[in-house]
């Protein structure tokens, strides 16, 4: 059995990803800071590290000097529209904490590395559908972090580091921070449409994203580990296609039994237009398929949010 650092462990995709890790019967060691993340979602068996990854104190003293058999980094701050508030924290706490990890791996001997990389990195693409050859130019200082992580993956690669950036698409799902209303598409409208009765949308309803679900980017990380073809790339991880917004704020409340009122109003800055993943290489180089259809994804997560609102329970605490 091995043994894994999975960074971002109380948030939304990295505690998925690390219980389902715990459950292969591996050992986790998880490091999170607790800004967006909760300590209740910590999976049980996982050994946790409170702590920040642009501190350099953590590799120094507080996190296990363990013989990893991969890096998982999947913390940090996952919003494009936050990023503009303050660029200087949001090159910090992504790119310069990627830096600060691949040092570690290397001071522990750890060969492979897993990042979670994003769409972001492609900015408005000149096709509607892109593959990872297409060219690379964020709109936003988060996608500009994401691309800076990814080159000095790269870099890392030269000293001995075998590594995988995903490229996420949108990802939603059962145990996403229901209460960051300024990070994810499904969980902001799924929120505001069970809380207010209304979906405030910023921007168009022409506009188009690839919605992939949690236990699909589950399935990819894990693959990773056990492809090696993976090392050294860049790799979207896609679900739904090519998806109108509108369609999906139509599907969304085509699931409440209240009515719900649509607005369309403004933006947000760095907002990308559409994009939507070229699956080829995640096939061709892990096997990787989406398994839930947006339909049984979104009805999964609506039946989670409501179920948590019903037991007055904070969403983010649930499991997936
Ligand atoms: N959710 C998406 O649609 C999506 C899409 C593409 C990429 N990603 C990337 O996936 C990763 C996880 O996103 P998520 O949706 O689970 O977000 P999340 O906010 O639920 O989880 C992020 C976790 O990282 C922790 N964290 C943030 N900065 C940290 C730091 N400097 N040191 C230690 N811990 C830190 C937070 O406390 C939180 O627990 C992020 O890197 C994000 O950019 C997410």
């Amino acid at each position: 059995m091995g043994c894994y650092l999975v960074t971002g462990i109380a948030g939304f995709i990295g505690s998925a990803v690390a219980g389902a890790l715990l459950e292969q019967g591996h050992e986790v060691v998880g490091l999170d800071n607790l800004t967006t993340g909760r300590l209740e979602k910590v999976p049980a068996g996982a050994l946790f590290v409170r702590g920040d990854c642009q501190d350099g104190g953590v590799y120094e003293s507080a996190l296990p000097r363990r013989a990893y058999d991969a890096v998982l980094h999947i913390a940090g701050q996952s919003s494009g529209e936050i990023s503009f508030d303050d660029p200087v924290y949001d090159l910090r706490t992504n790119a310069e904490s990627t830096l600060r990890l691949l040092r570690f791996s290397l001071s522990v001997g750890c060969g492979r590395f897993l990042y979670a990389s994003s769409m972001s990195v492609y900015g408005n693409p000149e096709t509607p559908v892109v593959s990872e050859d297409a060219p690379a130019r964020p709109l936003s200082f988060y996608g500009v972090g994401k691309l800076a992580s990814e080159h000095y993956l790269r870099l890392y690669g030269q000293y001995g580091i075998r590594s995988t950036a995903l490229r996420l698409f949108n990802v939603y799902g059962e145990g996403q921070n229901m209460e960051n209303m300024r990070q994810g598409m499904v969980s902001i409208y799924l929120a505001m449409m069970v809380g207010e009765g209304r979906i405030l949308v910023k921007g168009s309803p022409e506009r188009f994203r690839d919605f992939v679900h949690i236990a699909d980017v589950v399935d990819a990380f894990l693959r990773c580990l056990d492809h090696p073809e993976s090392e050294g790339r860049e790799i979207n991880i896609g679900g739904s296609g090519r998806v109108r917004v509108g369609d999906l704020v139509d599907r969304l409340c085509a699931l409440s039994s209240l009515p719900v009122e649509v607005e369309y109003r403004g933006g947000t800055p760095g907002d990308i237009f559409g994009i939507a993943a070229d699956r080829s290489l995640a096939s061709a180089c892990l096997g990787y398929a989406p398994s839930v259809s947006l339909e049984q994804g979104l009805a999964r997560m609506y039946a989670w949010h409501t179920s948590c609102q019903d037991a007055g329970t904070a969403p983010p605490a649930g499991t997936p």
